[in-house]
């Protein structure tokens, strides 16, 4: 089943073609970075407009590098949540009309199981059941994956997603956004052990996050040592400024790894499946692999590309349900900028 897949949930363009038989076929994407960038953050009505600029020629794109036309289509799938309303009413306008004019199959697809299932676009997936830790700007989640569709719930963050995290630490230190890679970036050149912020919620049971607690314990730093800085000189010199980012990062990933180790124990499973934009984190990616094999557990993550927004995650997540014969009908469930994961059913419910 060739299926188009559109991705518009927040500053990212994605659309791809994926077949259940040959696979990924063709994928295009359009990064609103540079427009979003002078403003320190995505801006909602921006992101829209520019969703509406990019999507017909992404759309064009695709079809150009596979050498298919529409006509070959058999069915669209689009994001339909979580996500900026706006944002996400661009890509399901298209993918909707689209359908309708094709006389196709669409379906509104969750974001968050795009990028739960993007690991099983690589060449050797993950087998269920599994373990994901769901880490992207806006969640933080750890989720029993018995199948597609079976989600239960683990833990997550009751306040600030890792990304956000990030994002906002990054921008606190004057790194500008999108902060996250920024950030990460900066931690390259760090030095380990100059500083240490706290592992939040690693010291009772549970499996549950709190990331706001160490924003601020980075700022109340960054703002100890300039005062420390003398007054003619109020900023922090390079090599402080990476021993902070490398600090906040480990801090990040340790608190990650604890909660992860703490899950496969707890579902007595051994596969543990990364996935969202802070699964492209070279020092968690690394630190789990080193602790996963020392319990005998393995760690699966999507390409670098896939981590983040794209559009190939939303094929291959439509592609499975409309394959098992799920889809939109004649009336579309409205988009939902809030949709928890496990509300979804399994391949098997006659829609989602
Ligand atoms: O999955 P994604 O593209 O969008 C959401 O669904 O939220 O994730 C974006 C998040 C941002 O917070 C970004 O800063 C973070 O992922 N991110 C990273 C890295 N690359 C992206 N965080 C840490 N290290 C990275 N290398
Ligand atoms: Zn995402």
């Amino acid at each position: 089943m060739l299926v188009l897949g559109i991705e518009t949930s927040c500053d990212e363009t994605g659309v791809a073609l994926y077949d259940t038989k040959q696979g990924l076929i063709a994928d295009a994407l359009y990064s609103q970075v540079e427009l979003h960038e002078r403003y320190g953050g995505v801006v909602p009505e921006l992101a829209s407009r520019d969703h509406l600029r990019k999507l017909t020629p992404l759309v064009r794109q695709v079809f150009a590098e596979s050498g298919l036309a529409l006509k070959d289509l058999e069915g669209i799938a689009y994001t339909a949540g979580p996500g900026l309303i706006g944002a996400l009413m661009t890509g399901a306008c298209m993918a909707r009309s689209l359908a309708f004019a094709l006389d196709i199959p669409a379906l509104g697809v969750h974001h968050m199981e795009g990028h739960l299932l993007a690991p099983l676009l690589d060449q050797t997936p993950p087998e269920f059941p599994f373990v994901a830790l769901l880490v992207s700007g806006g969640h933080t989640q750890l989720i029993r994956v018995d199948a597609i569709g079976e989600y239960e719930l683990l833990g997550e963050s009751l306040d600030d997603a890792a990304g956000e995290a990030f994002d906002k630490t990054a921008k606190m230190m004057g790194l500008g956004y999108p902060g996250g890679p920024r950030l990460a970036k900066l931690a390259e050149q760090g030095t380990q052990g100059r500083f240490r912020f706290p592992r939040p919620m690693t010291d009772r049971p549970g499996l549950d996050f709190s990331f706001s607690g160490l924003k601020t314990a980075t700022l109340t730093c960054v703002n100890r040592l300039k005062e420390e800085a003398t007054l003619e000189n109020a900023t922090l010199d390079d090599q402080t400024m990476a021993d902070i980012a490398w600090a906040f990062q480990d801090a990040v990933v340790d608190t990650l790894v604890i909660k992860c180790k703490r899950a496969l124990k707890q579902t007595g499973m051994k596969r543990l499946v990364i996935a969202g934009g802070v699964s492209a984190n070279q020092h968690l990616r690394e630190q789990l692999e080193k602790n996963l094999r020392g319990m005998g557990g393995q760690v699966f993550y999507p390409s670098l590309a896939y981590c983040t927004d794209n559009g190939a995650m939303i094929a291959f997540a439509g592609a499975q349900r409309l394959a098992a014969g799920q889809s939109d009908g004649n009336t579309p469930a409205p988009l939902r900028p809030r949709w928890p994961l496990t509300e979804l059913k399994g391949l098997n419910a006659c829609n989602q």
